[in-house]
């Protein structure tokens, strides 16, 4: 069985180039292999130092002319890179300051999906190998997924049967799952952030939303319209219970090729009729399907 790990975030267990970090908005540290040989001696921080001079940033290449990106972010795009040492390939997400700024973020943002994506270790869960920090960017190195994602899988086939709609939203369950049981809510579960492998298993990205719940629930508005759940709406205070809820959506949206609470006539601005559907619960049930099925995406 395959083991899933979460780094829980105390001294004695997060990395040794990371060990002066105490708490999510801290800058993560930056990677310094040379500094930690001196203290080498065999067994597992000579793995780590085998892994840190691989994912030395000067070992990656990109492999087009960054024209054509994997797919597109809220503050840059992600691109196909390969590490020169073996030639594997890895997605970077590259992410500009300046339009995080501009957007009213901080960089404290970034520095916390940096920092709950590195601990985190699941099958069903993309993994972020490494991470590199200039004056303009953020480079994300991670696990490249190579069979596009959930959203351009369901609009090709204009939804999915029940079965493989099973098999999809068990194995999202199960990231989900996974964070919630490490008090992570991730906040922006939909299928844009669902990537499929060569192997058409499912693998949960993004997590630029993602908190860490522990210290009490959470108020910030956040999301994407159609995945929001009523608590985010009404701006009342909620906990791990929304990601439940996007679940539900999403369930529905692999079963119809649609999501249930989206505005008349595909206007995807139009988030006041979407959040009136959401708070009056009104959707339909389309398709043929089955008792089980129905009771599931009924049951937020
Ligand atoms: N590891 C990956 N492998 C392949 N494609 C990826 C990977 N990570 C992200 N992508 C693509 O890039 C898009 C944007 O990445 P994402 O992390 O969701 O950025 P943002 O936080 O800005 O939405 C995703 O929707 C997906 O299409
Ligand atoms: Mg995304």
């Amino acid at each position: 069985m395959t083991e899933h790990t979460f780094e829980a975030h105390s001294n004695s267990n997060i990395p040794a180039n990371q060990s002066n970090k105490t708490s999510i908005s801290d800058k993560p540290a930056v990677r310094n292999s040379s500094k930690k040989s001196i203290f080498v001696k065999f067994g597992e921080l000579q793995k780590e130092i085998i892994d840190d001079s691989y994912y030395n940033f000067n070992n990656f290449e990109f492999t087009n002319d960054r024209k054509k990106s994997l797919g597109s972010g809220a503050f840059g795009d992600v691109y196909l890179a390969k590490n020169k040492i073996d030639n594997k390939y890895f997605a970077i997400k590259i992410m500009e300051k300046e339009k995080i700024i501009e957007s009213g973020a901080s960089l404290d943002v970034i520095y916390r999906e940096i920092s709950i994506h590195r601990r985190i270790n699941h099958e069903n869960i993309v993994k972020l190998y490494s991470h590199h920090e200039e004056e303009k960017f953020f480079y994300l190195v991670m696990e490249y997924v190579n069979g596009g994602s959930l959203f351009s899988y369901i609009k090709r086939n204009k939804g999915v049967d029940e079965k493989k709609a099973f098999k999809f939203f068990i194995q999202a369950c199960s990231a989900v799952n996974f964070l919630h049981e490490n008090n992570l809510v991730h906040r922006d579960l939909k299928p844009e952030n669902l990537l499929i492998d060569d192997k058409e298993n499912l693998k949960l990205c993004d997590f630029g939303w993602c908190v860490d719940i522990t210290s009490g629930n959470r108020v910030t508005f956040c999301g994407t319209y159609e995945y929001m759940a009523p608590e985010i709406v009404k701006e009342v205070p909620y906990d791990l219970g929304i990601d439940v809820w996007s679940l539900g959506i999403l369930l529905y949206e692999l079963t119809h090729g649609y999501s249930p609470f989206r505005a008349q006539n595909d206007n995807f601005d139009d988030y006041n009729e979407i959040f009136k559907n959401i708070i009056k619960y009104k959707f339909k049930i389309e398709k043929e399907l089955s008792k089980g099925c129905i009771d599931i995406i009924s049951s937020n």
